[in-house]
């Protein structure tokens, strides 16, 4: 039987009808809003194209049931980090540096990133790579990535 869910989305309250409650959030958020930020990659929680923020932690949300959710908890996608006329830090600098290929991972790379520098104010070369070794890219780009999460961490 279909249900309603209730979510915060971008700072917008939404619902969702979906057959499954357990239903993944990336399914809803691609297929039942039209967020198309978050890529699906592995659908096992060990590639991060899907990252999304909650409560402002960065979440695998291939993984992440929608009746975990609720209305109270605030999902943030790539599309709600910045805007075309003011990006955030993050998308800005990876930008500037170019640290992108074919793009597929990148969602991931920036919503972790975002989430790394909102509590790691100065953070070393080595402490980013580390922030970052889960988010999988299979296009190499990783030296402009690191390049850009440093730019964006002095800005
Ligand atoms: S698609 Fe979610 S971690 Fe790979
Ligand atoms: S830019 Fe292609 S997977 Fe990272």
């Amino acid at each position: 039987m279909a249900v309603t869910q209730s979510l915060n989305v971008n700072g917008k309250k939404v619902a969702v009808k979906v057959d499954d409650p357990d239903m993944p959030l990336l399914y809803a958020l691609r297929d039942n809003l039209g967020l198309h930020g978050p890529r699906f990659g592995c659908g096992l929680g060990q590639c991060g194209a899907c990252t999304v923020h909650i409560d402002g932690v960065a979440v695998r949300s291939c993984m992440l049931p929608l009746s975990s959710l609720d209305a109270k908890k605030k999902i943030v996608t790539l599309e709600g980090l910045g805007t075309l006329e003011k990006p955030h830090p993050v998308q800005k600098a990876f930008i500037e540096a170019q640290a992108v290929q074919c793009g597929y991972c990148i969602n991931g790379m920036i919503m972790e990133s975002a989430a790394f520098l909102a509590t790691h104010k100065n953070p070393s070369e080595a402490d980013i790579k580390n922030a970052l070794a889960k988010n999988l890219c299979r296009c190499g780009t990783h030296a402009r990535i690191v390049r850009a999460v440093q730019n964006a961490a002095k800005a």
